[in-house]
């Protein structure tokens, strides 16, 4: 594998039809090369390996979202060799060709979020499907207790399933639950690539891009309107300040922590399409930003 590179694709509008696979998409949705790339990769991991509904693997964040994809340059036979088969000799030499190949991809999705998933709460698609008080870890340990959801916090949810509004949210160990963070999400390597600090890479790329632009995703006003600022509870413009997230799978946990993520005891343990999740935070320093002109 040659020197892996690295594509950034900034939020963009897509039109991408969720119950297909990546190689199924319409030619006519004009889908950005890089996307297609991340999603060739998610599919690979996330449906195919971890048995994820290909329909849940595109989610409405997609669009905000900016997303990386590191590529290997592979070398591949196009076509082989051909042989004169009573002589041995090699009449036509093997034809290959140098590919960059989608080997992994990392996602970036900007505040503000659903409130923090329940200790204990079950999710699929990104909804909270257990309203029972109790829920069974796959490893047969004792049952969790769920809080169920309060009437304000349904309300937040089901908010939150379209387009999330600036609500204040639980304090948790590592958040207050106010401070504007940005998720880091997908974060998937390849079978054959993994091992070689890939992840390690994609997760150092969102996050060295975020502290050269900090305000790049703080709302104005104007675009996004006053009341869904936070600014009906006496709360300031939401800036970001070097704050990150991440859902870790709780087997990928070290994967985030050689990243400097720490887990967040408080925020618990939930379950996210089958399997088992923590929730995770970074924080780094700003830095200042060129002067627009
Ligand atoms: C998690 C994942 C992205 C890591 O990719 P990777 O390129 O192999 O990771 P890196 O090589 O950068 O590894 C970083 C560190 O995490 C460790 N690590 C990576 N995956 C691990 C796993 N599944 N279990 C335990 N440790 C793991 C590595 O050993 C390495 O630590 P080390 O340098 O001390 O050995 C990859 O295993 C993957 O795609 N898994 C399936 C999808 C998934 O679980 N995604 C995470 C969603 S939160």
């Amino acid at each position: 594998m040659g020197t892996p590179f690295i594509a950034l694709l900034e939020p963009t509008p897509l039109a991408w039809e969720r119950a297909l696979p990546p190689a199924s998409q319409p030619a006519s949705a004009s889908i950005p090369r890089t996307f297609l790339d991340a999603m060739t990769v998610r599919s690979e991991v996330f449906v195919q390996e971890q048995n994820i509904p290909q329909s849940n693997e595109f989610d409405p964040d997609d669009p905000r979202c900016a997303h990386w994809v590191i590529y290997a340059s592979v070398n591949q036979t196009i076509a082989p060799a051909v042989t004169d088969p009573t002589t041995g000799e090699v009449i036509r030499p093997r034809q290959s060709e140098t590919k960059s190949l989608p080997i992994g991809t990392v996602r970036l999705v900007p505040f503000p979020h659903p409130p923090h998933p329940r200790k204990g709460g079950v999710y699929v698609d990104g909804e909270l499907i257990n309203t029972t008080t109790t829920t069974t870890p796959p490893n047969g340990d004792t049952p969790l207790p769920v809080q169920p959801l309060t009437s304000q916090e349904q309300e937040q949810a089901r908010r939150a399933s379209t387009i999330p509004t600036f609500t204040p949210d639980r304090p948790t160990t590592l958040h207050d639950g106010r401070e504007p963070y940005v998720k880091l999400g997908r974060l998937a390597v390849t079978k054959e690539f993994r091992g070689r600090g890939l992840a390690g890479q994609l997760v150092r790329t969102a996050v060295d891009w975020m502290r050269k632009h900090p305000s790049y995703f703080d709302p104005s006003p104007a675009e996004r309107g006053f009341e869904h600022l936070g600014m009906e509870q006496g709360g300031t413009l939401p800036r970001w300040n070097g704050l990150f997230c991440c859902h870790a799978q709780v087997d990928a946990v070290r994967a985030w922590e050689k990243s400097g993520f720490q887990v967040d005891q408080e925020m618990g343990e939930w379950m996210e399409e089958g399997i088992p999740h923590v929730g995770m935070f970074l924080r780094v320093q700003v830095e200042p930003e060129a002067k627009q002109v």
